[in-house]
């Protein structure tokens, strides 16, 4: 039920009521209305790092995640206008990273493929990087591989706010930006990472991979093969037992 007490703001022509303070995309999820994203995670602090929730909020671009929600504003969401530029936005991310979705093993739980599938992304478009991380996996129940990682600093945010164990960080800049361990040797192995922490469940592509339990669901059954991304607003990367 709505609470008529609470000022609102437009969102695709949709009333949204919001509590003081909220950003948009807070607003919009807890309305049931979807804005895409990638960085954003409702457990988490804004990042407004990825762009994908940009938005145009009283005829200026904005993050959606950064953004306070204002009594009267009116916001153009999913808009062919929007949508084509957040499709930009995700080829970029395909090709920058190793992301062959039919061999890999979030395939259907994958934030970024589900977002794709949402806006029409048919093709890459631009030229693959290829780029070449090596793989770690010297932990027993945990691989990584750093080929698909979209810089969103998920795992860095939940390994630092939450496990309290700072084990990831990005390092370099512009295309040379990448996700490393916090070890001498850089290897996850010689950390105190553990498949049951957060920052092990929050990652929203396929870089934290859990050993023995790829395709525990098959492909086709997994959270975003059964329905878009759009109609499962607020929800994340799958938690373990869906993984
Ligand atoms: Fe807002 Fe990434 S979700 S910038």
């Amino acid at each position: 039920m709505t609470d008529n007490t609470l000022p609102t703001c437009l969102i695709d022509g949709e009333e949204v009521p919001f509590t003081p303070g909220q950003t948009l995309i807070q607003a919009a999820t807890a309305a049931g209305k979807y804005i895409p994203h990638l960085c954003w995670h409702p457990d988490f602090a804004a990042h407004g790092s990825c762009k994908i929730c940009t938005v145009k909020a009283d005829g200026r671009f904005g993050a959606a995640c950064t953004i306070e929600a204002r009594a009267g504003m009116t916001v153009e969401n999913r808009t062919t206008e929007l949508d084509d530029k957040r499709r930009t936005l995700l080829q970029l991310l395909f090709v920058e990273g190793n992301h062959f979705c039919p061999s890999c093993e979030k395939s259907g739980n994958c934030l970024l493929q589900a977002t794709a599938y949402e806006v029409g992304m048919m093709s890459p478009h631009f030229d693959h990087f290829y780029p070449d991380r090596p793989v770690d996996a010297s932990h027993p129940d945990v691989l990584l591989d750093f080929n698909r990682c979209i810089m969103c600093e998920l795992c860095v945010r939940a390994s630092r706010d939450v496990d309290g164990k700072n084990i990831f960080a990005l390092s370099g800049r512009g295309i040379k930006s990448h996700l490393i361990v916090n070890s001498e040797s850089g290897r996850i192995k010689d950390t105190d990472f553990s498949a049951g922490d957060r920052a092990a469940e929050v990652c929203p592509v396929g870089v934290i991979l859990k050993k023995r339990v790829g395709f525990a669901v098959p492909i086709g059954g997994r959270k975003y093969d059964v329905s878009p991304v759009s109609a499962q607003v607020g929800a994340q990367a799958p938690t373990r037992e869906e993984a």
